[in-house]
């Protein structure tokens, strides 16, 4: 398996849009690592007991889905690592390249009062993705740019210091790369949507996942048919029901073309509800058990110290500092 690395904001809760997008496409592999990204919270504003608290959870989170015990997770700013290498690439990387990130167009640009780091937190990115040698990087359709960048910026420092990074790929699942918000299917579904309806949260019980889908907002018509340019609403839930059941979206498809929008939604609530209970069941049950927490988390954070600090002294010795 090839080596991965991929990370996640404590910031709010997890979506399922998260879950599917990537954290289902992160496998737990010896040389793969799993972060918990505390310090790319930090690049909007933030209130800290609440992401004390959402740290704790997203790790709970990741460590429930196995992956601290066939592969590492742990907390980015564990390890200092990560925010002196970023350093570095931000003196590096270009005022011209970050500005086309699409991210930061559609949150930051032309308001003055965002943070710098917003700006620069690509390069950060970047940081976290090289110290770990890794070959690939699973993640969401939104984040493939920063991966790319990612790659620019390891072909750039290699060519010009030697080689000294291994260039990363962006790993991205065909289906349910872009889980669309319910509210809106033109939009993605976005942990920072203020409106509740908008997402699913991993968190969230029975009641309030059927009423989501229930009243989540589907296309004029009646057919239930897989079309994401004419029908982006169901299309949107045909795609979550499929990679949450194993079956196609043909099949699902083919089985409530006829059966009106009610019956429809009413099926995918309860796909949704099956693969959600479990997690949340686990998360909850480890949370009642914060030193195993603890201690899953120091070892990952151990592990990550081994690889991160001799590629750190390397890229030292390769731009002169030591
Ligand atoms: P974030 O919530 O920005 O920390 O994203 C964590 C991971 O989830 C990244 O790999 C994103 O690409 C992925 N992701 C976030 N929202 C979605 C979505 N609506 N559909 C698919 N993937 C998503
Ligand atoms: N920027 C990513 C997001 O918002 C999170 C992230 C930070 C990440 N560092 C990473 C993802 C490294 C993959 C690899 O979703």
């Amino acid at each position: 398996m090839a080596k991965a690395f991929s990370g996640i904001q404590p910031t709010g809760e997890i979506t399922l849009g998260n879950y599917i997008g990537a954290l289902r496409n992160w496998q737990p592999d010896p040389g793969s690592f799993y972060c918990v990204v505390d310090m790319h919270s930090l690049s909007q504003p933030w209130e800290p007991a609440e992401l004390r608290e959402n740290i704790r959870s997203t790790a709970a989170l990741l460590l429930a889905l196995g992956l601290g015990e066939g592969s590492h997770v742990f907390v980015q700013s564990h390890v200092p690592e990560h925010a002196e290498l970023a350093w570095i690439l931000n003196c590096l990387g270009r005022m011209g390249e970050l500005s086309r990130m699409t991210q930061f167009k559609s949150k930051g640009r032309g308001k003055v009062d965002v943070s710098v780091g917003l700006f620069t937190y690509p390069l950060l990115m970047a940081s976290d993705i090289l110290l770990y040698r890794v070959e690939e990087v699973p993640v969401g359709e939104d984040q493939k740019q920063h991966v790319e960048l990612t790659r620019d910026m390891a072909e750039r420092f290699n060519s010009r210091f030697g080689p000294v990074f291994t260039v990363p790929a962006p790993r991205i699942a065909k289906l349910g790369a872009r889980v669309m918000s319910l509210r809106n299917p033109l939009e993605k579904m976005s942990k920072s949507d203020p409106d509740p309806n908008s997402k699913i949260l991993l968190s969230d019980g029975e009641d309030a996942i059927s009423k989501k889908i229930m009243t989540a907002v589907t296309d004029s018509g009646r057919e239930v048919a897989y079309d994401p340019k004419e029908k982006p609403g169901v299309s949107n839930l045909l795609e979550i029901a499929s990679i949450l059941s194993g079956e196609s979206v043909a099949a699902l498809a083919e089985r409530y073309r006829d059966q009106g929008y009610g019956a429809f939604k009413r099926g995918v609530a309860e796909i949704v509800v099956a693969a959600v209970r479990p997690l949340r069941e686990k998360v909850e049950g480890l949370l009642e058990d914060p030193a195993e927490i603890d201690r899953q988390l120091e070892q990952g954070r151990a592990a990550a110290e081994r690889e991160a600090k001799p590629m750190l002294g390397q890229v030292k010795r390769a731009i002169g500092l030591v």
